[in-house]
């Protein structure tokens, strides 16, 4: 794993965009795998400040997103659609066609997730793959298990997950329990995956991402056996402990 550290999450974003748009030049049909969370917001805003400096164009590239809540629709302000829309596809000049996420409306798991996967081969593995990282060690909707996931499956959050998102809605039981998430083979296909971390409540767990033993019980220490991820940090959430 290379790290790359950050002074703040600002720093942070300006260098994970940095990387996107070098991308972007170099292959102007290049397929991103995006996040949602806060964690991505200041790469995104980068990343609008950059085209509308005319530094990219993304009239070619295609998007895959990890995950999306079983149940909101495009326009619930909750959903993962309406966040990326909102955070980066409404502010650049990406093709809408071009921008793939799970149905969250298809009621049918298995049909939904059969449906990604299928979006998923046809657009083929991302160039580059965002995460962000769950206080459990979730990557994706892909919760502490005692397997690794291959493909697009429907997940039970976790209490600790729900618990999370729930800043993010009205009352606990808006709060969905169930979502669509890439698996985390697919995640592993990318050619290059960009681990986003913020914050100090992030240490301990990117601590044991970096350095501890690759168990499904923390799904994103397989992140150690993929050939070119980069941590992208920042001070806090790496604290001094972690030697680069
Ligand atoms: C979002 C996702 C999640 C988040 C993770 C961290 O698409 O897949 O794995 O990246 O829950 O969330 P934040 O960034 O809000 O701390």
């Amino acid at each position: 794993m290379k790290i790359i550290r950050g002074k703040d999450e600002r720093e942070v974003g300006r260098i994970v965009a940095g990387i996107i748009a070098d991308e972007i030049n170099a292959k102007p049909d290049a397929v991103l795998g995006l996040a949602t969370g806060s964690t991505p917001i200041c790469t995104y805003e980068e990343l609008v400040r950059k085209y509308k400096r005319g530094e990219i164009d993304f009239s070619k590239v295609c998007t895959v997103n990890l995950d999306e809540y079983k149940g909101l629709s495009p326009e619930n302000n909750q959903s993962y659609r309406f966040f990326m829309n909102n955070q980066l596809f409404d502010h650049i000049n990406i093709k809408k066609e071009n921008t793939h996420l799970p149905d969250g409306l298809e009621e049918d798991g298995e049909k939904a997730c059969i449906k990604y996967e299928a979006c998923l081969r046809q657009v083929g593995a991302p160039d580059i793959q965002l995460l962000g990282l769950g206080l459990n060690g979730h990557i994706g909707f892909n919760e502490p298990s005692n397997v690794f996931s291959k493909t697009t499956h429907c997940v039970d959050l976790t209490e600790s997950t729900i618990e999370a998102n729930s800043r993010f809605f009205a009352t606990m039981d808006d709060v969905p329990k169930q979502a669509y998430t890439m698996g985390i083979g697919s995640i592993m296909k990318a050619r290059t995956i960009i681990l986003i971390v913020t914050g100090a409540k992030k240490r301990d767990i990117l601590h044991e991402v970096i350095n501890g033993d690759v168990r499904p019980e923390v799904p994103a220490t397989i992140l150690q056996m993929h050939a070119d991820v980069i941590v992208v940090a920042d001070e806090a959430a790496l604290g001094d402990e972690i030697e680069i």
